[in-house]
C-alpha cells in the first residue's frame, strides 16, 4: 500500500510497482478465472489477463450468439477454454460474475449451486450483493466474495491495456472465506491491467457510482446541456451556435484543458470576462443543483433506485421503449444540430 495525498486526504492505493504482475501471477497460478458473460466488461478483462499469462476460460450462455461468436473470435475455444455458463463455473475457481446487472439476479440460481467451497465470487459492480434483499443474489458462506470496479468502460479497459495505459478501479473484500480472499483480488485487480486500485466497499461502489451516472457523468451532463441549449434558442440563437456554446466548445476544448491540468488550469487559459462569469456563477449552479444531488444519493441508498432498474429492465417491452427513449433524445434539434457539427470538422 502507498499513502497517497489526495487534496489534503491521505488514502492508501495499490500501485504495480508494489503489487507487481509477477506477483500476481504468483498469487493466481494455480487458480482457473472463470469469466461468466462475454458483454462489455467481460472480453476486456478475460483478454488482459490471458495476455498477462492467467489461466482464463468463458462461460457463456450460447444462446445469445453474437456474444457467443464474439468470444470464439477473440480466440477462445469452445470445449477447451469456451463453456455455457454452469460448466464454466464448474470448472473455475474464480468466478468473474460479468452478465449484466440485470441478468445477475436471473442467472444467479443456476450460478449458485455449481459454486465450491473455496471458490472465489467476483463482481464489478456492488450492486448485486448491496441490494441482495432485492436481487436475491445471496452467495453461500464457504467462497470468498471480492470486487474490482474498473472506473471506465470495458472499451476502454482494453484500448488502455494495449497502448500500455490502465484504467483506476476500486476493489473491495465482502466475505474472505478462504483467508486469500485480499491477496486474490489484488492480483486480478493488476492481471485486468488497472492503474492504480484504491479501496472501496460494496456499498461505497454502487452508491458513488449510481450517483455518477445519474449525476455529473451523464443524467445531469445531458440535463444541463438541453436546458441552456433550450434558453439560447428560446432567444433566438441559431442551433449551431446554440450547439457549439453548449457542446462543441465543451467537448472539443475546454475538458481537454480540464482532463490535463484541473479545472483552476481551464479558467486560467481562458478570457478574463469568462473567467469573471464563470467564478460568480459557479456558486449559483451548485446551490440550484445540491438539493437534487442529495436527492439523488438518497434514493440510491435507500434501493429505490435498484427497483426502478429492476422493474423496468423486467419489463417484456423494455428494449422497445428504451430505444424510443434514446431515438426521442438523438433526433432531438440539439443532438441532431450536433451531428451536423461533427460532419463540418476538418478531416484530419
Ligand atoms: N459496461 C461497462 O463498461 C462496465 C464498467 C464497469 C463495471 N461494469 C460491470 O460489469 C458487469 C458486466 O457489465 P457489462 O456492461 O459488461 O454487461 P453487458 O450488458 O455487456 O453483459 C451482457 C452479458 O450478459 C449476458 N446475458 C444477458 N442476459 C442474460 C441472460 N438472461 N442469461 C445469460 N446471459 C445473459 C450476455 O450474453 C452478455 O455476455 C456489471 O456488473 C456492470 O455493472 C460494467
Amino acid at each position: 500500500m502507498a499513502k497517497i495525498d489526495f487534496g489534503g486526504v491521505l488514502e492508501d492505493v495499490v500501485t504495480r510497482e508494489e503489487f507487481t504482475l509477477e506477483k500476481a501471477r504468483e498469487v493466481l497460478k494455480k487458480e482457473t478465472v472463470a469469466v461468466i458473460g462475454y458483454g462489455v466488461q467481460g472480453p476486456a478483462q478475460a483478454m488482459n489477463m490471458r495476455d498477462n499469462g492467467i489461466n482464463v476460460i468463458i462461460g457463456q450462455a450460447p444462446e445469445f450468439k453474437a456474444d457467443w461468436d464474439k468470444a470464439v473470435a477473440d480466440g477462445f475455444v469452445p470445449g477447451l477454454t469456451l463453456f455455457n455458463v454452469e460448466e464454466a463455473v464448474t470448472k473455475g475457481t474464480i468466478i468473474q460474475y460479468l452478465v449484466s446487472d440485470a441478468a445477475q439476479r436471473i442467472l444467479w440460481p443456476k450460478i449458485k449451486p455449481c459454486l465450491k467451497k473455496g471458490d472465489a465470487l467476483y463482481f464489478s459492480h456492488g450492486f448485486s450483493i448491496t441490494y441482495k434483499d432485492q436481487t436475491g443474489v445471496v452467495p453461500p458462506e464457504y467462497v470468498d466474495v471480492i470486487l474490482c470496479a474498473p472506473k471506465g468502460s470495458g472499451t476502454s479497459v482494453r484500448r488502455n491495456f494495449l497502448a500500455g495505459a490502465g484504467i483506476n478501479s476500486s476493489y473491495s473484500v465482502f466475505q474472505d472465506y478462504t483467508g486469500r480472499a485480499n491477496e486474490r483480488i489484488l492480483a486480478l485487480g493488476i492481471a485486468i491491467g488497472s492503474g492504480y486500485l484504491f479501496p472501496t466497499t460494496f456499498e461505497k461502489e454502487v452508491y458513488s457510482d449510481l450517483t455518477g451516472e445519474r449525476g455529473v457523468l451523464m443524467g445531469a451532463l445531458a440535463g444541463i446541456m438541453d436546458a441552456q441549449y433550450q434558453v439560447l434558442r428560446e432567444n433566438g440563437h441559431s442551433p449551431s451556435e446554440a450547439f457549439n456554446e453548449t457542446v462543441e466548445e465543451l467537448t472539443q476544448s475546454l475538458i481537454r484543458l480540464v482532463d490535463e491540468k484541473g479545472m483552476d488550469w481551464m479558467y486560467a487559459n481562458c478570457s478574463a470576462t469568462a473567467q469573471r462569469g464563470a467564478l460568480d456563477w459557479r456558486p449559483k449552479f451548485k446551490q440550484a443543483v445540491l438539493p437534487v444531488f442529495e436527492d439523488l444519493y438518497n434514493k440510491v441508498k435507500s434501493g429505490k433506485e435498484c427497483q426502478r432498474v429492476i422493474d423496468s429492465l423486467s419489463s417484456p417491452d423494455y428494449k422497445k421503449k428504451l430505444d424510443a427513449e434514446l431515438s426521442e433524445l438523438g433526433n432531438s434539434e440539439l443532438w441532431r444540430a450536433g451531428a451536423a457539427v461533427r460532419k463540418l470538422r476538418p478531416k484530419s
